[in-house]
């Protein structure tokens, strides 16, 4: 590794960490993970990923998908079930790989099975994927480095093309990861209820997703004046509803990860199941509270914590002025179709962890007791 930081290519290019150098990436990465607009098909309103060796046909017997990942790509595996249950009305299991290793995973014809990993060398991925392929299962891989282990022992897959990620916190492979199953949603999607006219908008969104992630990055200075007000907390909740559930628990896994702050999210509908007991001046939220189904029950979380002394991070994207009089702080990302929403929820979540992990001196590239890859059980 110490060779390959120090190529031509695996420069920080003036920044001063490789974690923001990559959260600053994604706008290209995100491009690239579209093929540079290969993998979409406007006039179709569809997107193809010829690599994952299926034929439309193949769609129509895909009863049930299910994806098998660790850490930041199980949670881009969490995002994916949404957003593929969503658009392509297919059932998606997720499953934490290191829990099924030792298990009996039930496998048959007509599902998917979906290893999602940057490195491709994750030991308790390709353990359950040994014995999901054992067992006869028909798997691919959503893979970031070329010629990985996992790259090579799947049926099929597609690269996500997220360039390498040196930092041990992963982002810009997060959100390629999630940008290529918003492709595999649509493409499925479309050959079951997404029509023509959805179809070409959800392209026509992503098109305009890398701009959107630049206006969030050229307003990090926001976001650095937030973390200066997280920084001294012991523990801080992240919560939100619907879609924005995976991106709570992604968000809260970089804070803690860099900041070494204790960090848990919950799906803001079950505060009131336990979580609110611990919410008091001492205990901070996050909420992730996006424009749609849930945008007033995820307010009415907001003022429950607000009337318990709770000080109020609000992530967000769209302007409301009963939401920004209630959060104490508030960035709010441009608007999008739900679908793309996670893809601009999580950057500023990013550099949140990003600035309070700088403001506390922490070694934010290689954090404690973290790998980039754990090849070990
Ligand atoms: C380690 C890394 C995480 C990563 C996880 C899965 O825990 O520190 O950043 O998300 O492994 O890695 P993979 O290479 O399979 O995506």
């Amino acid at each position: 590794e110490q060779l390959e930081v120090a190529s031509e290519n695996h420069t920080k290019e003036g920044y001063p960490h490789y974690l923001l150098k990559e959260i600053h990436e994604q706008p290209e990465s995100v491009f690239r993970a579209m093929g540079r607009g290969g993998r979409l098909l406007p006039d179709f309103g569809s997107a193809l990923l010829a690599g994952l060796n299926l034929e439309k046909r193949d769609f129509f017997d895909i009863k049930k998908i299910h994806i098998i990942a660790m850490g930041t790509a199980y949670y881009a595996g969490e995002l994916g079930k949404f957003i593929i249950e969503d658009l392509a009305r297919i059932p998606v299991e997720v499953s934490d790989a290191s829990e099924m290793c030792g298990m009996n995973p039930i496998v048959d014809k007509d599902t998917l099975f979906v290893a999602v990993s940057q490195s491709g060398e994750t030991r308790d991925t390709i353990a359950a994927i040994q014995e999901i392929q054992q067992k006869g299962g028909r798997v691919v891989g959503l893979v970031n480095t070329v010629g990985s282990t996992l790259a090579r022992m799947t049926d099929g897959g597609v690269y996500i093309h997220a360039g390498s990620e040196i930092s041990v916190a992963s982002t810009k492979a997060f959100s390629n990861q999630v940008t290529v199953l918003i492709l595999m949603a649509l493409m499925i999607g479309r050959s079951r209820d997404i029509s023509l006219s959805r179809g070409r908008e959800l392209v026509a969104e992503l098109k305009a997703l890398p701009g959107k992630i630049q206006d969030i990055l050229d307003r990090g200075s926001e976001l650095r004046n937030m973390a200066e007000k997280l920084k001294d907390y012991q523990s801080i909740l992240y919560l939100g509803r619907g879609i924005n559930y995976p991106v709570a628990l992604e968000a809260a896994l970089k804070m803690k990860e860099v900041s070494y702050i204790h960090a848990e999210a919950y799906s803001a509908g079950s505060l009131k199941h336990g979580p609110l007991a611990l919410i008091s001046e001492e205990m901070p939220s996050v909420f992730i509270c996006t424009s749609g189904d849930y945008q007033e029950k995820t307010i009415s979380n907001i003022q429950e914590v607000k009337a318990r002394g709770g000080k109020v991070f609000v992530i967000s994207n769209y302007k409301d002025s009963n939401l920004e009089n209630l959060a104490d702080e508030i960035f709010i990302v441009p608007g999008s179709d739900e679908a793309i929403s996670p893809l601009l929820t999580i950057v500023p979540c990013q550099l949140l962890g990003y600035y309070t992990a700088l403001a506390l001196g922490r070694d934010i590239d290689q954090p404690r007791n973290l790998a980039k890859s754990v090849t070990v059980e």
